[in-house]
């Protein structure tokens, strides 16, 4: 019987070896024990615990499988499937960009303490298509959103500036840019319930997966009483005509938005148009502070002063990358959030 514990990883000898035939079902037990799963950004638990098995030879003993005909198992179904998971195992170990489409659980914690779950498909990624992931500073601002909705200066919506119509207020209008795969607009829906509405835009190859997680967690959206759409918004394209001031949104997300040197110009041309002009209009990002980009970062924060936003809040915090570095261990990646607002009204 294969047992493997956090502490003691098995050797890949410890796993059944073709030459003695092993059962089908010893085969596919040995394949999910080599399963590699995505960490979870944000827990040092996950990113301590080490393979069930140690790396060393694995990728031969996968290969071995996949060119073996199996000839002593009983069926061609078990052997292709044989195949195709020692094949997925394989894919693993190549890196995010080789996975195949899988489903994940994000914990989303609210004031109460209570925490709220989304399940969020990511398909396969290709190389362009980076919003088919999420990224390590979206788990981290989501995990932050029902801080930073609560923190003084509060966001409130426009319409209820005037305390005599407070109780009345018309639902904070919020877009997020960028969003991939959901996970901050989904959480900000979820927290804020029916006193937002929410627009989740990214490019038009990204949105249909942007829609069906949106679709996927309605359950808990009908439950909070959230409203989310989905749709494409191109930062390269200048909104035509400009939106009107009902147009306009209370609070712009973005999570992990500048990969590329355009990006920083293209973000904020975006952001203009479209944030409100009222005082309690706020941009809510989060991005890694990975050094090939810290000059887009520095690009970003000068453009969105000459915009005439400012910092309100801001900090630092350390996240890891869900996929390890090629030498096997965590890669913690700080991140810079920070919201902001007009300087003076505009
Ligand atoms: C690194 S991903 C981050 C996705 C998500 N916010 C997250 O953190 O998990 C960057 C996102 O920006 C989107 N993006 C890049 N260029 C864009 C553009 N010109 N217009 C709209 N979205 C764009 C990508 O499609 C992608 O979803």
């Amino acid at each position: 019987m294969i047992s493997a514990t956090a502490d003691e990883p098995l050797h890949v000898l410890d796993l059944p070896q073709l030459y003695e035939k092993p059962s089908g079902t010893d085969l596919v037990k040995a394949l999910a024990l080599l399963s590699l799963q995505p960490r979870t950004f944000g827990t040092s638990a996950d990113v301590v615990k080490g393979p069930a098995v140690q790396p060393a030879g694995v990728t031969r003993y996968l290969t071995s499988i996949i060119s073996s005909p199996l000839a002593w198992l009983e069926t061609d179904e078990l052997r292709e499937a044989i195949w195709d998971a020692a094949a997925a195992r394989l894919s693993e170990r190549s890196g995010r960009a080789a996975m195949p489409a899988m489903s994940r659980i994000f914990n989303v914690p609210t004031s109460s303490g209570e925490e709220y779950t989304l399940t969020l498909h990511e398909p396969s990624l290709t190389a362009d298509n980076l919003g088919m992931k999420t990224w390590v500073s979206s788990y981290l601002l989501s995990r932050r959103l029902h801080n930073l909705l609560e923190s003084p200066p509060q966001l409130v919506p426009t319409a209820s500036t005037d305390p005599s119509t407070s109780k009345t207020e018309t639902p904070l209008r919020a877009l997020e840019l960028g969003a991939g795969t959901g996970l901050v607009g989904l959480s900000f829906a979820a927290l804020q319930g029916k006193s937002a509405t929410i627009h989740l835009t990214d490019l038009p190859e990204i949105v249909p997966n942007l829609a069906h997680n949106a679709a996927l967690n309605v359950e808990l959206l009908n439950r909070t009483g959230a409203t989310v759409t989905t749709g494409v918004l191109d930062w390269s394209v200048t909104p035509s005509p400009l939106p009107s001031a009902e147009e306009r949104f209370d609070v712009i997300l973005a999570a992990d938005p500048l990969y590329s040197p355009s990006h920083p110009k293209l973000l904020v041309d975006t952001i203009a148009p479209w944030l409100s002009h009222g005082r309690d209009a706020r941009v809510v990002t989060e991005m890694p502070l990975r050094d090939a980009y810290l000059p887009q970062v520095q690009e970003f924060r000068r453009r969105m002063g000459e915009l005439g936003l400012a910092v309100v809040e801001e900090g630092e915090e350390v996240g890891y990358d869900d996929w390890e570095s090629a030498d096997g261990g965590a890669l913690a990646v700080k991140c810079w959030w920070s919201i902001w607002g007009w300087t003076e009204k505009v």
